[in-house]
């Protein structure tokens, strides 16, 4: 009988495209899908170790899965990832019955371990970082879509301080244009019509051949039948003229840039090793809205890095005002072991963070909906994804910055591109009426 494999995913999109290509791995093995987790022979986790109620969301998943082990000794249950990576001697002393484990540069010894499972080999874990992997030779197995991620960079030798990912995702190394734009070109003819392009640090991708990330981009931007281009993250350092006039040029990339700030105060910043101040910062943003006027800006902001003071975190404030960004992420800082932001011995209390974190949610609330108010009365392209939550008479779609729209249905399908103007902004969606002109890319 066929073997059917399970997997959920946690974490950033790096980890939804990993486990497209352990979907790869185990189906090359003879495994299907299934999404039914009682009835798989197989298990995993693709785990997130950015904050800590990530990794305890893995771990109480993991002790409920202690029974169905019971139930069936055969079953394989395997964690993947960052957790994997941080955490393997914790996960093989305290829940023996872990299967596999194995960091993020390892999943080539899956299928291997499928085989000779059978022979003896009965656990696996392999946390060992690559200077060299970038799985340049697999595609992954995607799910139908809109949009497809293309992963075309791993790792961070950024090091700031709060941030764990370069220790869990090792060194930063990059995947030839060649197989970019390959990849690329097999999405569009499988149908996709957006490619996100992927990295810890998109801006440090540097072709064998010496190319950089707007080489990349443009070259991207060329293959025929691409709707849509987006990338994610840069870092606020690495983003200079050539770039944003690549953005300029093609007008399939996506006015959309996720700008991560992280802190608005320079002490902060420092202490965070990010590597520019808020004056920097600012002027970054002049920058990409005199070559991109319209272009949206949504960010990543910590509140209560230690030894963050009130006034420390207003200059933050500050510049959510000043800059307006579209959306935000925002976190409590959260102690990762092994990162230097865990020994400062100025920790802010959890009260202080939650404070903090209320009212620059607050904030962000406000600054996102005056964002969309300026977007009222404009027509815009958008892509129908799916049907509205709110009403199966209505479509929801995204437009070029990434904002949701909802609008009557008008005889437009799943996938058509249209216009849409704008009529209403509330909450964090825009609300208008389909112009139902097909535009062609
Ligand atoms: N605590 C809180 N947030 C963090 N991030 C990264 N590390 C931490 C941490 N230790 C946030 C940053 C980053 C995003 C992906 O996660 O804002 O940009
Ligand atoms: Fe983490 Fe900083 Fe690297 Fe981003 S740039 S992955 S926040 S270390």
């Amino acid at each position: 009988m066929t073997q059917k494999y399970y997997i959920e995913t946690y974490g950033c999109q790096m980890n939804v495209y990993d486990s497209e290509l352990v979907a790869s791995l185990l189906k090359q093995s003879g495994f299907v899908e299934t999404g039914q987790i009682h009835e798989a022979d197989a298990i995993f986790l693709n785990t997130c170790s950015i904050r800590e109620k990530a990794e305890e969301t893995v771990h109480n998943r993991l002790s409920n899965f202690q029974h169905l082990k019971r139930k069936n000794p055969g079953l394989i249950i395997g964690v993947l990832g960052c957790m994997a990576q941080h955490l393997k001697d914790n996960l093989l002393e305290s829940k023996p019955y872990v299967d596999v484990i194995l960091g993020p540069d390892s999943y080539r010894k899956l299928p291997e371990f499928i085989r000779n499972r059978n022979t003896g080999l009965d656990h696996l874990a392999d946390t060992r970082l690559s200077k060299f992997e970038v799985y340049e030779d697999m595609f992954p197995t995607r799910n139908q879509g809109i949009n497809a991620w293309i992963s075309i960079m791993r790792g961070c030798d950024k090091f700031c301080t709060f941030c764990i990912v370069p220790f869990t995702r090792g060194r930063e190394r990059s995947r030839t244009i060649e197989s970019i734009v390959s990849e690329t070109r097999q999405a569009v003819d499988e149908g996709f019509l957006e490619i996100t392009l992927l990295g810890q640090n998109v801006n440090s991708f540097r072709d064998p051949g010496g190319s950089d990330f707007p080489d990349l981009l443009e070259a991207v931007a060329s293959v025929p039948g691409v709707r849509r281009i987006r990338y994610t993250s840069p870092h606020p350092c690495d983003i200079g003229d050539k770039l944003l006039k690549v953005m300029q040029n093609h007008e399939n990339i996506c006015n959309h840039i996720h700008l991560p700030l992280q802190a608005g105060s320079d002490r902060i910043l420092k202490r965070m090793n990010r590597t520019y101040t808020q004056y920097e910062f600012l002027d970054l943003v002049s920058k990409i809205r005199v070559y991109l006027p319209d272009c949206s800006l949504t960010t990543d902001i910590i509140v209560g890095f230690p030894g963050e003071t009130e006034d420390e975190f207003l200059e933050t404030l500050k510049v959510v005002r000043a800059v307006r960004f579209n959306s935000a992420f925002m976190f409590k800082y959260s102690p990762r072991p092994g990162t230097k932001a865990v020994e400062f011995s100025d920790q802010v209390p959890e009260v202080v963070k939650q404070g903090r974190l209320e009212q620059l949610i607050r904030l962000q609330k406000s600054m996102t909906l005056l964002a969309n108010q300026k977007q009222v009365g404009k027509t815009l392209k958008v892509i129908v994804e799916k049907e509205s939550k709110k009403s199966p008479d209505q479509w929801s779609g995204r437009t070029d910055g990434n904002t949701w729209v909802i609008f009557n249905k008008s005889g437009e399908n799943i996938r058509d591109m249209i216009d849409v103007k704008i009529t209403d902004a509330r909450g964090i969606s825009l609300f208008g009426v389909s112009l139902l002109t097909e535009v062609t890319a």
